[in-house]
């Protein structure tokens, strides 16, 4: 018998709790195999518990989270409510309360998945983007005054403290260093402009680098970076940025490995409670129809568990979603993926089980 895991699941709105059930079938599929095992204990958070009971997400509930070894979500997110709540509410105070600084987004193209780069396959498009993720713009820092009159003024400022910005690089130069690729991490900002933060960042770059000599670097505004992800990603291993920037571009991320139907993220805080999720949205008008993809929700489950220190087990999945996407899949798109979201998972736990 393997280790015992506790596992919380957020299944959430629309499709959430469809592709979430196949990132559990994954897991399920893989305890059968390599005996190690899953305890699943469900949270009703989200859009469609907010409208019902106006709970969004309560400091009892935060703590019974974190009693977790890990958290699994599916999407958050709802047309009838007001665009805004649910995400600071539920999304951004979760990743504030439990310190999840880093936002972890693997970009990897896989065989058989189409890019909309042209003249790019799988041996150029494989990088990683470390995004903080409790501080910079998302901090909330600022406010307003005259509101509704012509003087109106608008402040919104950017959080950077030595301590965030320390953890989230040193992550970044680890993960570098632990991938063995290219062995070269960018530095992400806007530094000819954004002069405070710029300078706190490269300060501390530079300062961290010098215990990592193998590690090569270089250091790119975000919009100059922008063009050269689309023109040259092979030329990126691991991108470490803030939280802002690290948005952006991980959506740049998420469409050249083939779109929102394989991105996953992790939401992380090394050695405590970590969240994981893939990146699309609740996607209302695909809800109840078995047709959106799942294989981002598992290769979600996939992180999570190698993030859990079950690295083999984690090899095996990843095998798995592999067979999937390159011998079965047509397209990543809901509805014409050529089998549906209950049939995805079923291959991959079939290849899970019998790799
Ligand atoms: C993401 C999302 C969130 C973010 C939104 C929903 C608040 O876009 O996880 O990338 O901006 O971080
Ligand atoms: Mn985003």
């Amino acid at each position: 018998m393997g280790k015992s895991y506790r596992i919380g699941v957020i299944p959430g709105d629309g499709t959430g709790p469809e592709v979430v059930a196949e990132g559990i079938k994954a897991l399920k599929a893989l305890s059968k195999r390599w005996g190690m095992d899953f305890q699943f204990h469900q949270f009703s958070v989200g859009g469609e518990q907010y409208l019902k009971t106006g709970i969004l997400l309560p400091d009892t509930m935060l703590k019974d989270l974190k009693s977790m070894d890990a958290i699994y979500l599916g999407a958050i997110g709802h047309p009838d409510v007001k665009p805004g709540i649910l995400e600071r509410e539920i999304l951004l105070k979760m990743r504030f309360e439990l310190d999840l600084y880093i936002n972890l987004r693997p970009v990897v193209l896989y065989p058989g998945v189409e890019t909309p780069l042209k003249g790019k396959g799988v041996e150029e498009i494989d990088f990683v983007v470390v995004r903080e993720n409790t501080e910079g713009l998302y901090a909330g820092g600022g406010g307003v005054f005259k509101k509704g009159t012509p003087d109106e003024v608008a402040i919104q400022e950017s959080v950077n403290t030595r301590k965030g910005v320390e953890r989230c690089v040193r992550y970044a130069f680890d993960l570098c260093r632990e991938r063995g690729k290219k062995k070269r991490l960018t530095l992400c900002g806007k530094s000819n402009v954004l002069m405070y933060e710029g300078d706190l960042w490269n300060r501390v770059f530079e300062e961290v680098h010098r215990a990592y000599p193998d590690i090569e670097t270089n250091a790119m505004n975000v919009d100059a970076l922008c063009m050269w992800l689309i023109k040259n990603p092979e030329n990126f291993d691991v991108i470490v940025t803030n939280n802002l920037f690290g948005d952006i571009i991980t959506d740049i991320g998420a469409i050249i490995q083939g779109g929102l139907g394989i991105a996953a993220g992790g939401n992380i805080h090394p050695g405590n409670t970590s969240m994981f999720e893939p990146m699309g949205g609740s996607a209302p008008k695909y809800t109840g129809q078995n047709k959106i993809n799942p294989m981002a929700a598992i290769v979600a489950a996939q992180m999570m568990i190698d993030h859990l220190g079950e690295g083999e087990g984690a090899k095996v999945v990843l095998a798995a979603v592999k067979t999937v996407l390159k011998n079965h899949l047509k397209s990543l798109e809901a509805g014409r993926m050529g089998y549906g979201t209950r049939e995805v998972g079923d291959l991959v736990a079939r290849y899970i089980e019998e790799p």
